[in-house]
């Protein structure tokens, strides 16, 4: 994945405020107990706790280390994960509604004997959670999850009042959650990993699995990885295995904008209920600490204008805070699930040494550690009291059949209508840093004006599966409504499921 950049992106704090020492590229075929496909805290974790075992693990990502959605994220590691528990009740029942909270505790447990056995300084802090609501409807569900809580013997509760002082009708606490700097955390795993031996290659691109006794994951340059298991931790998955992962998952993004606030962080760690998102925490609690507002999520290519959205948190942080200056301002995209619970497990049940995690939900932190913990249990002979509920093979009790009607009209819409959509015939006024959708010879072509006045055309057809990209004004990337692939300007893959750019079209200089 490549670095997002635009003339406002002043990058993740996390990844402006860490030195990561680089790794080399793979260059030749090699041979591996576990071959882990994906450098954030999925791989990274299980890659830690499989080598501990003594197991040989190679590990590669198609960029850097940390610079997909790990680097991007808000690091909450909480099991509240919005308003959740009444809703899993509901579809799963009591047993498996309390499974899941479970494992994202036990995930923040992992996360702390981590730091102390590697004794890691990575900002870790106990806080409370809240969820909090303006809207009368979401103050009846807040009554209702307060009563999931109970069932589920989570502490917490509706609270009164919460620290941060911000209007708000209804407020649901959990307590005993946690946040810390991931990217912190996630460096001295990286060490941990090499000092018990790890391979790690860097810019090296995965693009199939080749199914045999052994799996072998082939990369872009036609090395091979041979290997006993393969770890897909790629986000999207990267190879699909006839799981049918596109019409399982769709994609949202999000918005994040660090700021430096007139009023002194209170503690806590907060979101609210209703749509637009709007969640707020603090990299500490210090006078001068950084405020990190997240939200305005959508679909992947489905927003508005891009940098409407990093106003309107700022909008937000103003009025209820005060900013004093905007220091960072990044975006992210995470994949959900049909029923909102991630897969982790045996990619398809026929290929049982081919494992994926991905949907995460936005809920990398406890997510990405619990599925590292479900794999590596799978991988070393070990019982996992949640492999069966997180298993991708669930699909055939999914209560949410209405739901993968949607999202597959969703992507077929998208199919049709970014097909036939308006094109502007004339791009002589383009701006620079600019794009327009146009035709030419009658083929649906991007083009973009950048800061030397060289205009760049892409065949605006996405190589995934078909659909039409939009532009991104934010980001300046080419994005896919249907399953979240994103390409560069110039049409490079920055984000899969794609794994081959966009078609250039002869440049205009
Ligand atoms: Fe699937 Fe574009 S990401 S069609």
């Amino acid at each position: 994945m490549k670095e997002e950049q635009s003339p406002e992106n002043k990058h993740s704090y996390w990844l402006d405020t860490i030195n990561l020492e680089p790794f080399e590229k793979l260059k030749q075929s090699t041979e591996t107990d576990v071959g882990i496909v994906g450098g954030g805290i999925t791989g990274l974790t299980a890659a830690y706790m499989l080598a501990k075992q003594n197991k040989k693990v190679t590990l590669i990502d198609a960029d850097n280390l940390l610079h997909g959605t790990t680097g991007y994220t808000t690091a909450k590691i909480t099991a509240q994960h919005g308003l959740i528990y009444d809703e899993l009740i509901q579809h799963f029942g009591e047993d498996n509604a309390s499974l899941y909270y479970k494992a994202a505790m036990e995930a923040k447990d992992i996360i702390e004997n981590h730091i102390s056995e590697l004794n890691i300084d990575c900002d870790f802090k106990q806080e409370d959670a809240y969820i909090y609501t303006n809207d009368n409807k979401y103050v009846e569900k807040m009554k209702t999850e307060a009563k999931a809580y109970e069932k589920l013997g989570i502490p917490g509760s509706l609270a009164d009042n919460m620290p941060l002082d911000i209007p708000h009708k209804a407020a649901l606490v959990m307590h005993n959650q946690a946040q810390f700097h991931p990217l912190k955390y996630l460096a001295a795993l990286i060490k941990a990993c090499v000092d018990a031996g790890v391979a790690i290659y860097e810019n090296t691109t995965a693009t199939d699995v080749e199914y045999n006794k052994h799996p072998a994951i082939i990369t872009k340059d036609g090395s091979r990885i041979r290997c006993r298991y393969v770890i897909i931790a790629s986000h999207f998955p990267f190879y699909d295995g006839q799981g049918f992962y596109p019409t399982r998952l769709y994609a949202e993004r999000a918005y994040v904008v660090g700021i430096k606030a007139k009023k002194k962080f209170p503690g806590g760690m907060y979101i609210n209920a209703e749509t637009p998102t709007r969640s707020v925490r603090s990299t500490g609690e210090q006078s001068d600490d950084l405020w990190l507002i997240v939200g305005e999520n959508h679909k992947t290519g489905q927003g508005e204008t891009m940098n409407n959205h990093y106003d309107a948190l700022e909008q937000f942080a103003d009025k209820n805070f005060g900013i004093s200056e905007v220091l960072y301002r990044w975006s992210t995209q995470d994949l959900t699930t049909l029923d909102k619970v991630p897969y982790i497990g045996q990619i398809t049940k026929s290929q049982h040494n081919v494992f994926v995690a991905t949907g995460y939900r936005k809920w990398g932190m406890t997510n990405g550690t619990i599925a590292a913990k479900i794999i590596s249990d799978a991988i070393l002979d070990r019982s996992n009291d949640y492999a069966t509920f997180f298993t991708p093979a669930r699909r055939q009790a999914d209560p949410f059949a209405r739901k993968f009607v949607s999202v597959n009209a969703d992507v077929a819409k998208h199919l049709v209508k970014g097909k036939l959509d308006n094109t502007k015939d004339d791009f002589s006024e383009l701006h620079v840093n600019e794009a327009v959708v146009t035709r030419i010879d009658g083929r649906r072509t991007g083009v973009f004006k950048d800061a030397n006045n060289q205009i760049h055309m892409v065949d605006t057809t996405c190589t995934h599966l078909g659909c039409e990209v939009a532009w991104n004004d934010a980001e300046q990337s080419w994005d896919c409504p249907c399953h979240g692939s994103r390409f560069s300007y110039t049409g490079e893959v920055i984000e899969g499921p794609a794994k081959r750019p966009l078609k250039k079209i002869d440049r205009i200089d």
